[in-house]
């Protein structure tokens, strides 16, 4: 069965309930979530979602200016024995492979913007475990997205003072930013920094994201022209990802 098919399978009464959150796709084919990704209203009405709804102060046109660093969360469900050549319909649904390397979906869209811009690469790693298992991973994220838990960050947040122009990608976990890019954005300072979002999903398009995190760094000028693409897209978006990286303001 492939993923196309597995997908459909997969939203079978699930259509509406996500309808709302693909409203907000930005760019990119989008398929519907399967229906253990999509989830209730109430629980995308986290504090920090409600927070988002507060509009942050205006700070101009951000550019790509200065020096740029892409900084980006990925957690493919991928094992050390996950073979490149031929990968489980979960494993392909959250890795792309590359000259027989597999990279997270959302570490494939960062791979490109840096190579683009000329950027410098920052992953944002937690020590907390996260399980691999799709199923296992789903019930975990969901816990902690609903106890408001915050994982530690490996190794604190970089110096961000030598970049001027920061690219800022994730996947999304049940409609909203995965815990630990919450965490990372809570304790990093983004304020006077041109900021450019990106994202990768699996039919949830930015499900509002780029409000939470101009909540999150209101000093920050952040660029409503972000870049959301459906993991179906995402291995042949690279000609898109260049168009929308060259196309972005200096
Ligand atoms: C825990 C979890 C929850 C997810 N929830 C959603 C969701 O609500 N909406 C959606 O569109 N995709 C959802 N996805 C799919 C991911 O956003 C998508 O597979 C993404 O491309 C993964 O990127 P990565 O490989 O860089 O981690 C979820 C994936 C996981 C692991």
């Amino acid at each position: 069965m492939d993923r196309r098919h597995f997908i459909k399978l997969g939203i079978a009464g699930a259509t509406v309930a996500v309808g709302g959150m693909l409203a907000g796709c930005a760019g990119g084919a989008e398929a519907p979530a399967p229906r253990s990704e999509t989830h209730p209203q109430s629980q995308a009405e986290t504090p920090s979602t409600s927070a988002a709804t507060e509009p942050a102060a205006p700070k101009g046109t951000p550019v790509v200016t200065g020096n740029s660093l892409v900084i980006y969360y990925s957690h493919p469900e991928i094992t050390a024995a996950s073979d490149p050549a031929n990968l489980t319909e979960a494993e392909e649904n959250s890795a792309v492979v590359v000259d027989g390397e597999i990279l997270g979906n959302t570490q494939f869209v960062a791979q490109i913007i840096a190579r683009e811009t000329g950027a410098e690469l920052h992953r944002i790693e937690t020590p907390h475990e996260y399980p691999t298992d799709h199923r296992e991973l789903t019930n975990q994220a969901q816990q902690e997205l609903n106890s408001g838990f915050r994982p530690e960050i490996t190794g604190g947040i970089p110096d961000l003072s030598a970049y001027d122009t920061i690219f800022f990608g994730h996947p999304i976990w049940w409609a909203q930013l995965p815990p630990t890019v919450t965490s990372f954005l809570e304790q990093a300072d983004f304020s006077d920094k041109n900021v450019f979002l990106f994202n990768t999903h699996g039919g949830s398009g930015d499900a509002g994201t780029p409000a939470t995190i101009k909540a999150l760094q209101p000093g920050a000028s952040v660029s409503s022209d972000n870049y959301v693409v459906s993991r179906d897209a995402v291995a042949g978006a690279e000609p898109a990802i260049v168009a929308w990286v060259s196309g972005l303001p200096r």
